[in-house]
């Protein structure tokens, strides 16, 4: 049994995270400000492991409410911890062009604080949630972790920092640290609330309440979309794995998926026939995304175990029963 703090753990990412190290019978602890997380994803979170044979979950659950970007919470957060997964975030690209400031602060202030409460706390590795935002618009498909990094929104830019800071600290202070760079992730508790909500989560919303789904753009631009269980098992392969400490690991399934063949899936699997209204592109928006997953298989042991039409499938059956 070891002792894990996972940042963001009620938000959507870190609550599967949760999720799984609770079946795995380790003890965990949430730290989280709730700007955007939520109680009922940390309670769903506990009641599948629960479900799932981990009957004592509740005993081994910890939250501490705080915000990461105070120094004293990022302390309370680690002290003790083994393995801190920082998935805390303002996770959205849109957004951080709208309020640079705030993102800056979510995603650069708290990463710093939880990287020197980790150092202080003699955690073993710190696994960090990095994007695939930070390629840009790379011409060459797929992307690889030795291509340069070319930020084309302050979010972007924002993951950059927290990588390079992930590296810094494993150079001059010995603290390990793993930067695992996440692809479109999707599925179960994702949350459609906001206009800034991943597009799945968006399409599969307004399609079940028979509204058209806005695209940006001409639809074409590719995304590698990422069903959570492979995220998570990637995050859980990087706490461990020997040779992944101070590396940019890219975690995705190596696909590529337009717009327009993602809601003619998801149309199908909701049997709906919704036509999508086209507005402009979004700016900051990368146009094509795929991933090269040779690094993740090679430090990691990784590969993808659900594809994106069983996600879309388990994702949908999800929302139909929330
Ligand atoms: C997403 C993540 C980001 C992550 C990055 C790489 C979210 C909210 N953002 O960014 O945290 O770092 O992947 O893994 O999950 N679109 C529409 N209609 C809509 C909404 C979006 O056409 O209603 C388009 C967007 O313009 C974009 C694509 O769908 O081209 C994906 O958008 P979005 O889900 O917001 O994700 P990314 O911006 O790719």
């Amino acid at each position: 049994m070891a002792r894990y703090t996972v940042t963001g753990g009620a938000g959507f990412i870190g609550s599967h995270l949760v999720e799984e190290l609770l079946r795995r019978g380790h003890m965990v602890r949430v730290a989280d400000n709730f700007s955007t997380g939520k109680r009922e994803n940390i309670d769903a979170a506990l009641a599948a492991a629960v479900r799932d044979g981990a009957a004592d979950a509740a005993s081994r659950l910890e939250v501490v409410e705080g915000d990461l970007a105070d120094l004293d919470v990022a302390r309370r957060a680690c002290a003790g911890a083994d393995y801190v997964l920082h998935q805390a975030a303002i996770p959205s690209v849109p957004r951080s062009v709208q309020d640079p400031i705030a993102s800056n602060r979510a995603n650069i202030d708290a990463t710093l604080n939880v990287l020197v409460a980790a150092r202080d706390a003699g955690v073993r590795r710190v696994v960090f949630a990095g994007s695939s935002s930070e390629y840009g618009d790379t011409p060459t498909l797929p992307k690889h972790e030795e291509m340069p990094t070319d930020p084309l929104s302050p979010y972007a830019l924002q993951k950059v920092v927290g990588e390079q800071y992930m590296r810094q600290f494993t150079r001059l202070y010995g603290l390990e640290t793993v930067s695992i760079r996440y692809f479109n992730v999707f599925g179960p508790r994702q949350d459609p609330g906001s206009p800034y909500s991943g597009v799945i989560s968006l399409f599969i919303k307004w399609l079940l309440a028979g509204q058209a789904p806005t695209i940006h753009g001409d639809g074409e631009q590719t995304r590698d979309f990422t069903y959570v269980a492979n995220v998570v098992d990637g995050v859980l392969r990087a706490c461990e794995a020997p040779r992944a400490a101070g590396e940019a690991i890219n975690v995705a399934t190596a696909g590529r998926v337009s717009l327009n063949e993602l809601l003619r899936v998801l149309q199908g699997i909701l049997g709906t026939s919704l036509t999508p209204v086209y507005g402009p592109p979004r700016i900051g928006d990368v146009r094509d995304s795929q991933a090269s997953i040779d690094k993740a298989a090679r430090l990691l042991g990784y590969a993808p175990s659900v594809l994106f039409e069983e996600g879309l499938r388990r994702t949908v059956a999800w929302f139909r029963g929330a």
